[in-house]
């Protein structure tokens, strides 16, 4: 990670600038996200509250200046709850290319680590930025969900990634014969 880089958790308190980072991400990306910048901007401010304190969303800067961020969840049910969650990955035009992109994927496997056995997340097929990013730090695609979202009238497959922490002995990434040659 560069020296000017940064990464902290937002806290409550941060709603607002995480708000604004969300909503800039879904207006420039729609096609990125399940969700969509309609239902966000129209959200209240305490839901933006909620997901900081339910969830734990990063904020990677340089210097004073905010620049990405990703969030880290793990569901409520307690069958699931070895699993870790990397969604709503962000980065501004300005630090793209910068590291800092890698650092809050890493630093989102630190806080996952000796807390979940997987951190797995979505992201769109055509995606290939993103897509690389996530091989780069060891996401494996075990797997396509077709026609995971539908924006308008176009629909979206996503790949389904995910990162061993903690195998159990023995287990290997499942490849499906479709992604086997990826
Ligand atoms: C996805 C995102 C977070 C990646 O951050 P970044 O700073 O662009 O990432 P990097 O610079 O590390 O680049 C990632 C990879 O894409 C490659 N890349 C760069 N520009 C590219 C382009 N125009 N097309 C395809 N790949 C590209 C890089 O070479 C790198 O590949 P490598 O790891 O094999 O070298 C950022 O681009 C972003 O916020 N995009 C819009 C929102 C989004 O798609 N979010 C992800 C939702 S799952």
């Amino acid at each position: 990670m560069s020296r000017d880089h940064s990464i902290r958790r937002l806290e409550r308190p941060d709603a607002s600038l995480y708000r604004e980072l969300r909503l800039e991400a879904l207006r420039l990306h729609p096609h990125a996200y399940g969700s969509t910048l309609e239902m966000e901007s129209a959200a209240p401010i305490d839901s933006f509250e909620q997901r900081l304190v339910s969830s734990e969303v990063l904020l990677g800067s340089i210097g004073d200046a905010p620049m990405g961020i990703v969030r880290f969840s793990m569901p409520t049910f307690v069958t699931e709850r070895h699993k870790g969650m990397l969604t709503g990955m962000y980065v501004r035009e300005g630090a793209r290319g910068s590291g800092l992109a890698s650092a809050l994927v890493d630093a989102v496997i630190e806080r996952a680590r000796g807390r979940v056995i997987f951190v797995e997340l979505s992201v769109v097929t055509t995606n290939e930025r993103a897509r690389r990013l996530y091989a780069r730090h060891g996401f494996e695609i075990y797997g396509i969900d077709p026609c995971a979202l539908k924006h308008g009238d176009r629909y979206f497959d996503e790949y389904q990634m995910t990162r061993f922490l903690d195998p159990p002995p023995g287990w290997t990434v499942p490849k499906p014969p479709s992604v086997a040659w990826r």
